[in-house]
């Protein structure tokens, strides 16, 4: 099985060896049971191999670690209840107090506050480095981590991964990248030298905002670790009815990705001539600066941009107030588009110097682009901005009136 598309349908799945059912079964149960006393010493003692309880596996949860490994060509997958799970399980089996971490700005707020809020709590010193410079500084043996998203969240820089891998190999310290922007369909970061991967599932990997996941991926014997420590005693498990509809889910992930992508290339197009836009954030246009890097990293840009608007919140409020195809919340890689403010929603954990030093601004709003017809996202898109501007051609008219 080598092609994605390939494994993306048929990696985990197979018929069910209990009754040949050809869709994995949701296997909804807490418990399993032991056929003697003996048989349960030895599943604890980790002589035989077999289920014993769900919050530390599922046949239905595996099945989807299985496809997960695959897709991303890691040798093993534990899948959790969220992404905030699945990467704050990775950071308690993996850092201890005195350890440091380094990570690349920006990164989801949510991620941010953790190490901020919770890692530090532990004894562990983070380094928050805005640039490559700033990171290979910061760089010691002391460094047990440095973690970064290849595509940023919420600004869509791309960033070296072959560089970052370098830097922190040079130190031994573990590469782990959350790949959830672009998925192992448009970018495989173990295959450029990084240790351990981790995604929000909830996003592309399901695809249909329906539910929340989280997957950490990497080395069989470190997966180990992971499900033995960091799921087990923390307890992130993932619901077997969620490890159902995810496998669902990632048989279409390469036809989803390829249509959030063009939609996305076609939006962002017109939005870069639009005279009420200031920027536009999306690495499939060649004036963008991470648009090399696209090109050598990723099979494609992604469905995800950001634009900038003048006028900062009360802008942007207008703006977002005035989609009618875009839904107005958090979250991204639905197949319907969604639109937010990260400064003041997914992003309001970071400290607001560095907002401005990575350009989370008051400005931007962040764009996620379904599967809908493109035409209809830009005849939205227009119609909105035009509010934008409208308005802010009568507060300038005001403004002018009263001097
Ligand atoms: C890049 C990234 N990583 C991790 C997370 C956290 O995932 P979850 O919301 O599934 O806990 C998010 C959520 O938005 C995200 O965008």
């Amino acid at each position: 099985m080598s092609g994605f598309n390939t494994k993306a349908v048929h990696a985990g799945g197979g018929a069910d060896p209990q009754t040949g059912a050809h869709a994995t079964p949701i296997y909804q149960t807490s418990t399993f049971t032991y056929f003697d006393a003996e048989q349960g010493r030895a599943l604890f003692a980790g002589e035989k191999e077999g289920y014993i309880y769900t919050r530390i596996s599922n046949p239905t949860t595996r099945a989807l670690e299985v496809k997960l490994a695959a897709l991303e060509g890691a040798e093993d997958a534990v899948a959790f209840s969220s992404g905030m799970a699945a990467i704050s399980a990775l950071m308690v089996t993996v850092l201890k107090s005195g350890d440091e971490m380094a990570f690349l700005d920006p990164i989801y707020g949510g991620t941010d506050g953790f190490f901020q809020e919770i890692l530090t709590k532990f004894g562990v010193t983070i380094h928050r480095c805005h640039d490559l410079d700033a990171l290979q500084n910061v760089l010691s043996d002391r460094v047990k981590m440095v973690f970064f998203e290849p595509v940023t969240n919420p600004t869509l820089k791309v960033w070296d991964v072959e560089k970052v891998v370098n830097l922190a190999r040079a130190v031994g310290a573990l590469v782990v990248v959350d790949n959830t922007f672009p998925t192992p369909y448009l970018f495989r970061p173990l295959e450029h030298g990084a240790d351990v991967v981790v995604h929000s599932a909830t996003k592309y990997l399901s695809g249909h905002g329906d539910l929340i996941a989280g997957v950490v991926a990497g080395k069989a014997d470190l997966m180990h670790m992971v499900r033995f420590e960091g799921l087990r005693h923390l307890g992130g498990a993932l619901g077997p009815f969620e490890a159902f509809l995810l496998m669902r889910g990632i048989k279409t992930l390469p036809i989803r990705m390829d249509a959030h992508a063009r939609n996305a290339q076609k939006v962002a197009e017109y939005l870069q001539g639009h005279p009420a836009v200031r920027a536009v954030h999306y690495a499939g246009l060649r004036s963008h600066p991470s648009h090399e890097q696209a090109r050598r990293y990723l099979k494609s840009a992604g469905g995800v941009l950001a634009i900038e608007l003048d006028g900062g919140f009360a802008a942007c409020a207008r703006f977002l107030d005035s989609l009618k195809l875009f839904t107005q919340a958090v979250s991204l890689g639905d197949v319907e588009s969604l639109a937010c403010h990260p400064a003041s929603t997914t992003h309001s954990p970071m400290p607001e110097e560095a907002k401005k030093a990575v350009g989370v601004t008051d400005g931007l709003v962040r764009l996620s682009i379904g599967i809908e017809d493109a035409d209809d996202l830009i005849a939205d898109l227009e119609q909105a901005l035009r509010q934008v501007k409208g308005e802010d051609q009568r507060e300038l008219s005001f403004l002018g009136s009263s001097i």
